[in-house]
């Protein structure tokens, strides 16, 4: 029985932060029941930083050897570079032909994203950007994948995809594409350190692969309940950065913990340190993982090389499927 395909793609941020960790188990527990392809979008990644390629093959880099230490298998999974199969521009050309303007404007993150790059002093209203769903919709279908697992953030981009497939069938009276669904993982929205959602661009995360002294500088600087001078004043958890942590990653203690800080009975800064040690444990076996991988650079191109070639060999074999209705 041939499996069912999923594709998911990020865009090249370079190393990965603790709160990409819940999409990429996501990824990791599909690996044995579909056939997968996993894309570094870094196309995506020009449309609103075009200006500033200079980083860009490290960040991919860093970001497969993440991929990779977490426990993506590349034996199970194709992992590849979206600009390195070159089917996923001509989809979107394709695409773009018969996909109405309106469609694209009225993506519920379109005009939010242009008003907050302009704040930054950056216009991001190109041709390209406003183009940037439809490229996901091509690199989704280019697999004929019937599911996209992904954040709760991607669900509209995914909805777009359907209404894409859907079009294209009906205008060339064939059943090409399946309506891909979104799959979501049991997400724990992670705040960073400063308690505001974590990113790279606040400077507030936790990378995957940070040494047991950052992971402390990182949660040292985490903020806690204010109210609590000193260390035996009654604490209130619901307000602090520390305890959402503690809610996840230390699920043994956490009771405890809670009901000794309301009374007062521990201070944040032995608190703190509970939690380093259990980030440590989940970090510790990513980081030597990771560290032997970025020891052998030519390993890794070897399996993004591989990766290409599987991930355009299952493409070509959709265009010429598309050739074919479209009569071109
Ligand atoms: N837009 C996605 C993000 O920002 C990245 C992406 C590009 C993607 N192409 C995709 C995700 C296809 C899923 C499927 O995270
Ligand atoms: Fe937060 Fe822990 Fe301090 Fe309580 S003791 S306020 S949970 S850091």
């Amino acid at each position: 029985m041939t499996k069912k395909r999923i594709l998911s793609g990020m865009r090249p941020t370079g190393k990965l932060h603790i709160g990409h960790l819940s999409v990429l188990h996501n990824w990791i527990n599909l690996q044995d029941e579909y056939e997968c392809y996993f894309m570094v979008a870094d196309w995506h990644a020009l449309t609103t930083s075009f200006d500033e390629t200079e980083g860009i093959e490290q960040s991919i880099f860093d970001m497969v050897v993440d991929w990779l230490a977490v426990g993506l298998d590349p034996e199970k999974c194709a992992l590849f570079i979206q600009s390195n199969v070159k089917q996923h521009a001509e989809l979107f050309l394709l695409f773009s032909m018969m996909t109405p303007l309106s469609w694209l404007e009225r993506v519920p993150t379109y005009k939010d994203q242009i008003d907050s790059f302009k704040e930054k002093g950056k216009d991001i209203r190109t041709y390209g950007f406003l183009g940037y769903p439809l490229l996901q919709s091509a690199d989704i279908l280019l697999y004929q994948a019937s599911a996209v697992p992904v954040g709760e953030d991607q669900l509209p981009h995914i909805e777009m995809t359907r209404e894409i497939a859907r079009r294209f069938n009906f205008m060339y009276k064939e059943q090409i594409f399946p309506e891909p669904k979104g799959l979501l993982g049991k997400t724990k929205l992670l705040p960073g350190i400063d308690g505001r959602k974590m990113s790279k661009s606040y400077k507030n995360e936790i990378s995957i692969s940070a040494s047991k002294d950052e992971i402390w500088e990182k949660v040292r600087m985490m903020t806690t309940d204010p109210a609590r001078i000193h260390k035996d004043d009654p604490g209130h958890p619901e307000v602090c950065t520390v305890f959402k942590y503690q809610q996840i990653y230390n699920e043994d203690e956490v009771a405890g913990l809670e009901e000794i800080c309301r009374k007062g009975e521990i201070g944040c800064f032995k608190c703190k340190k509970i939690l380093a040690g259990k980030l440590d444990e989940m970090i510790a076996p990513i980081r030597e993982k990771r560290e032997a991988l970025a020891d052998d650079p030519q390993k890794v191109y070897d399996i993004i090389r591989e990766g290409n070639k599987r991930a355009e060999q299952r493409a070509q074999e959709t265009m010429e499927l598309v050739h074919k209705q479209m009569n071109i």
